[in-house]
Formats: structure tokens, C-alpha cells, sequence
């Protein structure tokens, strides 16, 4: 193995998109650089409620953005996680969350969803038509921001990264979905307080799931290591796959598109989406019908009786 770029301990591993081989304290340093370059970036400063799920993209961002908090004094975070009622998977989630948290001495709320909406994600997905893994996107949206809201956080953080957010893209480009190209969201999306919007940033935005996973194992965070039950079979896993011989080819494949398709959409003039307040749940929605999707998945559940 090489040297590391900036010592003279051997490097245990080799960035390939930015050709860098690092050691293990100079890795840390890295990855840390690169989530204060994003929070610097875009000047986030105040609450910050960081969403958790257990696995390790997150449970990588709630570690940085601790240790980031510690030295600066203008950014303060808790943690978040949404029991989903998803079987055995939630709770083994919250329990290496809860465990996590309380090592490291962070704060941390805990939302049931069965509690608080009266519906697990099983009960509220067996009613829609949509797959799983988007009724309990607009769930978890929905959840994050009015959770924010309510306790007056500045932003929401999530574990978002540069293989989720290109894979996403990329299938949008092959199915010819040109809403999720136009819409796509970049690594901050500011805070619209008088339609009861809370900020959101994902740190993680160009930093690889392999990136995140060295972090997690570097600093023994303990993580969930299994993956949804209801997210198997799921189409993005098969467009996922895609990306091993294109990173082979050029190692900077990802960031490149996802780079590619921001840029494209700054220059496109695009109608910007008219927010209105849900008629129902008073939170904000592009719905023309005034009805946001979480109140429509809602609706749903309660004519089915589930
Ligand atoms: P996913 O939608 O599963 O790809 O997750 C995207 C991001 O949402 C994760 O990186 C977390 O930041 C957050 N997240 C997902 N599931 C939960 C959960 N159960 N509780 C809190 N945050 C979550
Ligand atoms: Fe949402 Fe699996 S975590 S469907
Ligand atoms: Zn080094
Ligand atoms: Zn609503």
C-alpha cells in the first residue's frame, strides 16, 4: 500500500475520484472536512435535528455533525428517529440508535409512529398503490419537518449520499422522469418558515456509502446492518448496480452526474412550484387539490378502515 498524501504512515485507502490515498487519522480529517465544507458553504448555523435511522450513512452524520458542534458554538444538534413499525427491523433500529446516542451524549427524540398517526408503515403502504419505500418517504418528509417545526429547529439533516442521490437520477434519466430531474434536490434547500417549511441539508451529498462506511468502522459506530424488509426487490437496487463498471471506468462517474444535472437545471428556466398550505394538516404542498400526499395517504388508510 502507499504512503498517505499527508504523512508518513501507510494510507488504508485510496480515494480514487480525487486519487488520494489516506491513513486513518488523515481519512477522519477528510471526511470531516467535507461535511464543514458543506455546512461553511451554505452558513448553517443554530438547531439542527439530525434524522437517524441506525444505518451507517447516518450514524455516520450524527458522529461528524457532533464532533462538529462540539467546537463550534453556533451549531447545536439533536437527534431524531422515527419508529416505523416496520417488525423486528424497527425496533432493532431505535435500540442502536438509543444506544448510540446516549454514548456519545446527544439528545434524543423519539417519534412512534403507530402512536403519534395511528398507522405503521406496513398498515399505511398495504392501502396505496405506490411502493413502500415512497409511501414511507412522504412519510418520514412529512414527519421531519413538522417534528422541526413544532420544536423550532433551524434545519433538518439527513443521511443522503452521492450513490443514492445518483442512482436516483440516473433511473430518472432512463425512465424518462423529467418532474424528479426538474425538482432535483441539492445538498441545501432553505428554510420557508411562513409556509412552515424547515431547512434541509444532507452533508453527505458527495461523499459515497464506502466513504461513510470506513467512517463508521474507523470510529466503532455501532450501525443496523441489515436492510429493510420492505425495501427488497425494490427497482433503485437494480439501477444501483449499474454504477460498479461505470465507477470502474471513471471513479468520479457519480459526482459528475449528479453535478451535471444541477448545473442543467440552474440554467433551465422552470416554473417555480407554488407552495400552498394543506387544507387539511396546514403544512406546506404543491398539490394543485390543496391537499398534501402524507393527508392523501391518510385519507386512504382511513376509508380502508386499516
Ligand atoms: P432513506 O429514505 O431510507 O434512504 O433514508 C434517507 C435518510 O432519511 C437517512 O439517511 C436518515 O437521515 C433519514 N431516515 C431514514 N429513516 C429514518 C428513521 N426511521 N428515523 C429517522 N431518520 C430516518
Ligand atoms: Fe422505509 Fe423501509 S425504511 S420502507
Ligand atoms: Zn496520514
Ligand atoms: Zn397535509
Amino acid at each position: 500500500m502507499r504512503k498517505c498524501r499527508f504523512c508518513e504512515r501507510p494510507a488504508i485507502v485510496r480515494l480514487r475520484y480525487a486519487n488520494l490515498p489516506l491513513c486513518d487519522e488523515h481519512f477522519k480529517k477528510y471526511y470531516m472536512g467535507r461535511i464543514k465544507k458543506i455546512l461553511d458553504k451554505h452558513r448553517i448555523r443554530g438547531e439542527i435535528l439530525v434524522a437517524v435511522s441506525g444505518g451507517k450513512d447516518s450514524m455516520a452524520l450524527l458522529h461528524a455533525l457532533n464532533e462538529i458542534s462540539k467546537v463550534e458554538d453556533s451549531i447545536g444538534i439533536t437527534a431524531f428517529h422515527i419508529n416505523l413499525g416496520i417488525y423486528d427491523y424497527s425496533q432493532k433500529s431505535e435500540d442502536v440508535v438509543k444506544k448510540f446516542a446516549k454514548e456519545i451524549g446527544v439528545v434524543l427524540i423519539t417519534y412512534y409512529l403507530k402512536k403519534e398517526i395511528g398507522h405503521t408503515i406496513p398498515e399505511i403502504a398495504r392501502t396505496s398503490r405506490r411502493p413502500p419505500c415512497a409511501v414511507c418517504g412522504i412519510i418520514k418528509r412529512w414527519v421531519f419537518n413538522k417534528v422541526a417545526y413544532e420544536n423550532g429547529f433551524d434545519y433538518v439533516a439527513t443521511g443522503h449520499n452521492i450513490d443514492d442521490v445518483s442512482t436516483i437520477l440516473l433511473k430518472a434519466l432512463l425512465t424518462q422522469d423529467i418532474y424528479t430531474i426538474i425538482r432535483a434536490q441539492s445538498e441545501f434547500s432553505p428554510p420557508k418558515i411562513d409556509m412552515k417549511l424547515v431547512g434541509r441539508i444532507r452533508p453527505q451529498f458527495y461523499l459515497s456509502e464506502m466513504e461513510n462506511r470506513l467512517y463508521v468502522e474507523l470510529n466503532n459506530i455501532p450501525v443496523i446492518e441489515e436492510a429493510c424488509p420492505l425495501s427488497i426487490g425494490a427497482t433503485t437496487h437494480k439501477y444501483r448496480s449499474i454504477w460498479d463498471s461505470i465507477l470502474r471506468m471513471n471513479p468520479a462517474s457519480q459526482i459528475n452526474l449528479v453535478r451535471s444535472i444541477l448545473k442543467l437545471r440552474s440554467q433551465m428556466i422552470v416554473d417555480e412550484p407554488q407552495l400552498v398550505q394543506c387544507k387539511k394538516c396546514g403544512y406546506p404542498t404543491e398539490s394543485k387539490a390543496g391537499i398534501c400526499a402524507f393527508c392523501r395517504l391518510m385519507e386512504r388508510v382511513h376509508r380502508t378502515g386499516e
